[in-house]
């Protein structure tokens, strides 16, 4: 089959690799018909990782079930699903406590497992003609058949349950005012999402044009950072006051307002003082435990500089880590199949698989309005 091929730094190629096989009488195998491009795919073909040439990517997957194991119950071919980014076994101490994202059965020693991501086990990606999914009674979530809302449901394998976490992780309750730092996928899915659960004012700090345009589409409040101080504009905006909530869509790549550098703590450091004391903080931007290519000795160990007595003053919460997708995406889903969500109006482009070095190209340097890419295998 046709598949996307990391080879190195800023550069994916589209090769044949081998078809994948049933392994375990629980898996099943999926024809393709939606892959997305991630914010997180992009940490591995910057080539900040140890992901080695030869990975094929891809998290965010949905399809036909073609081939079922011997063992599958709820699955049969020809069914269309959604595979959550997080590989899980369902059965495990954390499976049963609904956090999937650390699953200590399909990934021993790490924490949880990913298709096509590096350090995540050994699931082959899903930007592909086919893809294995394991555990699937578990992890592959059935959608209506047809093709009516193919877009909306890809966005349920990663950034519409992610952007959902953000808002879960900062409590997120109506008529609260909430910042989100970053306009990308997962933090206009994190506003989106804060907007669903009744929050009275949303506030979206980015400074890319077209991303902050789809935050005023959605009744959010754009904040461009590089116009001046994003913290003073919100406290401006409110006549002095902070918000009640914060998110972090951004992780360890932000830029430091005002200039072209990367400062890792910079978001971080902006939610502790705009956000009110006795807030919480929801952080589903990644941070890694080290980063050879970070800015200084510090960062490079993944320790970063915040203002911890700030926080502990204003009493502050904080909640972070990978979102255990399996928890939202059914509820997501049927809030999709009710009209109540439309994911994909964060969708820029849909392009055939053959097309991904150029997507990858163009998504990465944030160049001719590339926010959200679905590949068509
Ligand atoms: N927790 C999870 O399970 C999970 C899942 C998916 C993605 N992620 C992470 O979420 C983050 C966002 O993902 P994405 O796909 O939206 O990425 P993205 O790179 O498309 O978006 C990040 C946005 O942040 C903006 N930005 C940079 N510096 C900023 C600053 N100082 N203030 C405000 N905005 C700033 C950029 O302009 C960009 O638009 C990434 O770190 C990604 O790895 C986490
Ligand atoms: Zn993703
Ligand atoms: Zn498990």
């Amino acid at each position: 089959m046709r598949a996307v091929v990391y080879k190195g730094p800023f550069n994916v190629e589209v090769e044949q690799v081998p078809d994948p096989k049933i392994q375990h009488p629980n898996d099943v195998i999926i024809r393709i018909t939606s892959t997305c491009i991630c914010g997180s795919d992009l940490h591995m073909y910057e080539g900040r990782t140890a992901a080695k040439p030869g990975i094929v990517f891809g998290h965010e997957n949905m399809g036909i079930v073609e081939e079922i194991g011997s063992a599958v119950v709820t699955l049969k071919k020809g069914d269309r699903v959604v595979a959550p980014f997080n590989v899980a076994c369902g059965f495990c101490k954390n499976c049963e406590r609904g956090y999937t994202g650390y699953c200590l059965t399909v990934n021993p020693g790490f924490a949880g497992g990913a298709y096509g991501y590096v350090a995540m086990g050994p699931y082959t990606g899903g930007q592909a003609e086919y893809l294995r999914i394991p555990f699937a009674d578990f992890n592959a979530l059935k959608l209506p058949g047809g093709n009516e809302f193919e877009d909306d449901f890809a966005l349920l394998a990663d950034i519409f349950p992610t952007g959902y976490h953000g808002a879960e992780l900062a409590h997120v309750a109506p008529g609260e005012s909430v910042v989100v730092f970053g306009a990308g996928p997962v933090g206009v899915m994190a506003a989106y999402s804060a907007l669903i659960r009744g929050a009275a004012e949303v506030y979206v700090v980015d400074r890319v044009k077209e991303r902050l345009d789809k935050v005023k589409e959605i009744g959010g409040i754009p904040i461009d950072f590089s116009q001046d101080d994003p913290v003073e504009q919100i406290k401006a905006h409110r006549h002095g006051d902070g918000v009640d909530k914060g998110i972090d869509a951004v992780g360890y790549q932000a830029i430091q307002p005002g200039k072209e550098t990367e400062a890792p703590s910079t978001v971080l450091d902006a939610l502790i003082q705009v956000v009110n004391p006795t807030g919480i903080l929801g952080i589903p931007g990644l941070y890694v435990p080290s980063d050879p290519g970070g800015v200084d000795p510090h960062a490079s160990q993944g320790r970063l500089l915040i203002p911890f007595g700030k926080l502990f003053e204003k009493g502050l919460s904080l909640g972070t880590g990978q979102c255990n997708v399996k928890r939202y995406n059914r509820y997501l889903r049927d809030l999709i199949i009710a009209g109540r969500a439309k994911p994909s109006f964060v969708v820029s482009h849909c392009v055939p698989l053959d097309d991904a070095p150029d997507a990858y190209t163009k998504f990465d340097k944030r160049i001719n309005g590339y926010t959200k890419v679905i590949l068509k295998p």
